[in-house]
């Protein structure tokens, strides 16, 4: 496995791959949820193709008040994961490197990006898409692997990808979950004892909209009061951000649910914000 520190350092490899390139974006502390990313990425191009891992704490994605200095960055730990599931190249830039104080050009998307997490937290897509199309220029994969936890970013991406013309196919990983249902998040780490046995309460809520849409209710409004009244029961300190229903491609909320749908949560357990999600196709829509 090959350390590659600078962007220079990179496009100058990735303009001679003449190998299927698979690539998994992170902003490191591993967890079981990226390991299952890069085996997904190695099925993909196989044992004749490369993949490649980043690991860049991306500055421009977090808020004023977010968590960007006391983010984790246990890098030895990363690369030995990294090393023993097989990674052919690991990135690590330094931010400076990424983002020159003189950058003046940002990556913007204007409509699954304007709600949810995009409204709760302003200018993080516009972080995430910036190092994204970086991101691709430099490493220049056939595939991209982001994890299903982050439902939104990942619709985000797929249109970034289509419409700036990537020549890359964007490929989802499913969800790793602990064994309480807890979707595995690098921010888990953050939570004390209590606020972790409460964070279960976000996958049984989402859990039960599904099943609630399974069993024929088709009213969105209906859905998502039962959502809030089951998470407050199950985690009365908690806050949510949003539990809502939307469809499963435009993220639009639609009063009447039908087609493929994905139930989608956030809540803060004292400072941390957790995510969630669950897909659902609705029976005879
Ligand atoms: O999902 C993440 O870890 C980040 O948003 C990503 C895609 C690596 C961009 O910094």
């Amino acid at each position: 496995m090959k350390l590659v520190k600078s962007s220079a350092a990179m496009a100058r490899l990735s303009a001679k791959w003449d190998r299927r390139v698979a690539f998994v974006p992170t902003m490191g502390a591993l967890h079981a949820g990226h390991v299952s990313l890069i085996t997904l990425a190695r099925k993909k191009v196989g044992s004749t193709g490369l993949v490649v891992v980043s690991i860049f704490v991306n500055p421009l994605q977090f808020g004023p008040q977010e968590d960007l200095s006391r983010y984790p960055r246990p890098l030895a730990d990363d690369l030995r994961q990294c090393r023993s599931a097989g990674v052919d190249f690991v990135f690590h830039p330094s931010a400076p490197d990424m983002h020159p104080s003189a950058s003046s050009v940002v990556v913007d998307e204007n409509a699954l990006a304007l709600g949810l997490c995009g409204a709760a937290r302003p200018g993080h897509f516009r972080g995430v898409c910036t190092v994204v199309t970086k991101l691709f220029h430099l490493v220049r994969p056939d595939f991209a692997l982001f994890g299903q936890k982050d439902y939104q970013q990942l619709a985000i991406i797929r249109r970034l990808a289509r419409e700036l013309n990537f020549p890359v196919a964007v490929v989802a990983g499913p969800t790793q979950r602990e064994r309480d249902g807890l979707a595995m998040s690098s921010r888990n780490a953050y939570l004390t004892v209590e606020q972790r046995r409460a964070a279960g309460a976000l996958r049984q809520t989402l859990l039960r909209g599904a099943a609630l849409i399974r069993t024929g209710e088709r009213s969105a409004a209906r859905i998502e009061t039962r959502l809030r009244k089951l998470f407050h029961a199950l985690a009365p300190n908690a806050r949510i951000d949003y539990l809502t229903v939307v469809d499963s491609i435009n993220l639009q909320r639609r009063h009447r649910v039908g087609g493929r749908v994905v139930l989608l949560g956030a809540a803060y357990f004292g400072a941390t914000r957790l995510i969630d999600n669950e897909v659902v196709t609705v029976p005879n829509s």
